[in-house]
C-alpha cells in the first residue's frame, strides 16, 4: 500500500542550518552581548512571573488517545478576519529590537509572510509603521499605548489605517518598570536609535516623550472607550489578566482580547496567562477571539493554549532569538519549527485541526 505524502515534510534529515529551536537559541546567545541578552530576558523584581510563565505550561500534561486515525492534521486557522497558516501572531516587541538585528521588523515581516502568519508592529519600533507595512503585507496589527492627547492617538490610528493595518492592539502602561537586570547593566533603550514613528513629517514627538516619561495622568476606561468608539480601525486590548478586565474590555468595545503579562516585563508576581485563560474565556463567551502570549516556547505550548480557550498565541522572545540568530532566515526557521511541532502535537492528540483542541486533550487533575 502506498502512503499518501504528508503535506508537511516530517523527515528528520534536512540540510537546513537549524533543525530545532535549541540551535537558534545557541546562535542568538553567541551573537548578543551580555547586556543585550539581559535586555531580552529581563523580567521585573525577582522574576518570579518570568519563571512561572514557562513552568505553567509544563504543569499541563496531554492525554494522547490511541487509534484516532489522524496522521495529517491541518494547522491553519482564521482569527478575526486574518488567515494564519498556524495559530500564531508575531507579538509587538519594540523599543530596542534593533539590537537583535538591524533589519528588525522588516526581516520579521518578510519571514512571517513566508510562513503565512500575521505580524503585530509596535509603536516604539525601530522602523516606521509605513516601512514595516511596505516590507510585508502581513503587518496587520499596530500596537499603541493609549496615553497623552486623545486627538494625537486618533491621528496615529488613522496613519496606521492609511498604511494598511487592519487592527489596533491597545496597550496600557501606567509607570516605569522595575527591571533589575537592566538597572545593574545601566542599559536603557534610549541609548539606541529613537523609534522612527515620531518627528519631522511623522507623529508628534510629544507622544513619544509621554510613552517614555509618564508625565500626564493615565487614561481611564471611559477615555479608552471613547477613543475605541471613534477609532477608524477595530481595537483589541492587550494585558487582559482577569475576568474584571475581560468584561471591561468588551464593554469598552474591544473586538478581541489579548491575554498577556507582557512576558513578565511590567510587574512581578502576577499570575501566568495560561492560569487566567479559562476564566477569561468563560467570561468572554465562545465567540470572542482571544490571543495569548507570555511563555510560548515550543509548538506544544500552542496546543495547550488553544486547549484552554485561546484562538491563537503571540510570539515575543522566540522571534527575537530567531532575529538575533540569523535575521529573516532565523525568524523563518523559528516559525517553521514551531508550526511543525504544533502539527505533530495535533496528530498525537487525535485532532484533525486546531478547532478540535479542547480540555479533553489535557490530563484532568
Ligand atoms: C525585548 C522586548 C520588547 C518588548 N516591547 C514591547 C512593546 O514595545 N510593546 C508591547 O506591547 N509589548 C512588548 N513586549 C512584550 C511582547 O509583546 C510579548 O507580550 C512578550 O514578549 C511575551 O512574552 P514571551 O516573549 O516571554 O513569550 C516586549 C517584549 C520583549 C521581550
Amino acid at each position: 500500500m502506498t502512503r499518501q505524502p504528508n503535506h508537511m515534510d516530517d523527515r528528520y534529515v534536512t540540510s537546513e542550518k537549524y533543525v530545532t529551536l535549541k540551535g537558534i537559541h545557541a546562535d542568538a546567545r553567541r551573537h548578543l552581548s551580555d547586556v543585550h541578552w539581559n535586555y531580552l530576558w529581563c523580567g521585573t523584581g525577582d522574576e518570579v512571573t518570568l519563571r512561572e510563565n514557562t513552568a505553567a505550561f509544563d504543569r499541563h500534561l496531554f492525554e494522547a488517545p490511541l487509534f484516532t486515525g489522524v496522521s495529517n492534521p491541518r494547522t491553519d486557522t482564521r482569527v478575526l478576519d486574518l488567515d494564519l497558516s498556524f495559530p500564531a501572531f508575531i507579538a509587538p516587541f519594540g523599543g530596542g529590537e534593533s539590537v537583535f538585528h538591524p533589519d528588525a521588523h522588516l526581516a520579521i515581516g518578510r519571514a512571517a509572510k513566508a510562513v503565512g502568519i500575521s505580524q503585530m508592529v509596535p509603536v516604539a519600533a525601530f522602523h516606521s509603521l509605513e516601512e514595516v507595512a511596505a516590507a510585508s503585507s502581513v503587518a496587520s496589527v499596530f500596537q499603541m499605548t493609549f496615553a497623552g492627547d486623545e486627538g494625537a492617538v486618533l491621528d496615529m490610528i488613522a496613519r496606521a489605517k492609511d498604511a494598511g493595518y487592519r487592527y489596533i492592539c491597545v496597550t496600557y502602561s501606567p509607570i516605569r518598570q522595575w527591571r533589575e537586570r537592566m538597572m545593574e547593566d545601566r542599559f536603557s533603550v534610549r541609548g539606541e536609535k529613537a523609534p522612527s514613528n515620531f518627528g519631522e513629517g511623522k507623529s508628534d514627538p510629544a507622544m513619544l516623550r509621554e510613552l517614555l516619561d509618564f508625565t500626564q495622568p493615565r487614561w481611564t476606561w471611559e477615555q479608552a472607550a471613547r477613543v475605541i468608539a471613534k477609532s477608524p480601525l477595530p481595537c483589541m486590548i492587550k494585558g487582559v489578566m482577569s475576568v474584571r478586565d475581560a468584561k471591561a474590555s468588551i464593554d469598552a468595545g474591544a473586538v478581541a482580547l489579548y491575554v498577556s503579562n507582557y512576558g513578565a516585563r511590567t510587574i512581578d508576581r502576577t499570575p501566568t496567562t495560561i492560569d487566567v485563560l479559562p476564566a477569561v474565556r468563560e467570561a468572554a463567551g465562545p465567540d470572542m477571539p482571544i490571543i495569548l502570549d507570555s511563555g510560548i516556547r515550543r509548538g506544544s505550548d500552542i496546543a495547550t493554549a488553544l486547549a484552554l480557550g485561546a484562538n491563537a498565541v503571540a510570539l515575543g522572545r522566540l522571534i527575537a532569538l530567531g532575529l538575533a540568530a540569523d535575521g529573516e532566515y532565523g525568524v523563518r526557521r523559528t516559525l517553521e519549527l514551531l508550526k511543525r511541532e504544533f502539527w505533530t502535537t495535533l496528530g498525537h492528540l487525535g485532532c484533525s485541526s486546531p478547532a478540535e483542541l479542547n480540555r479533553d486533550v489535557l490530563v484532568q487533575r
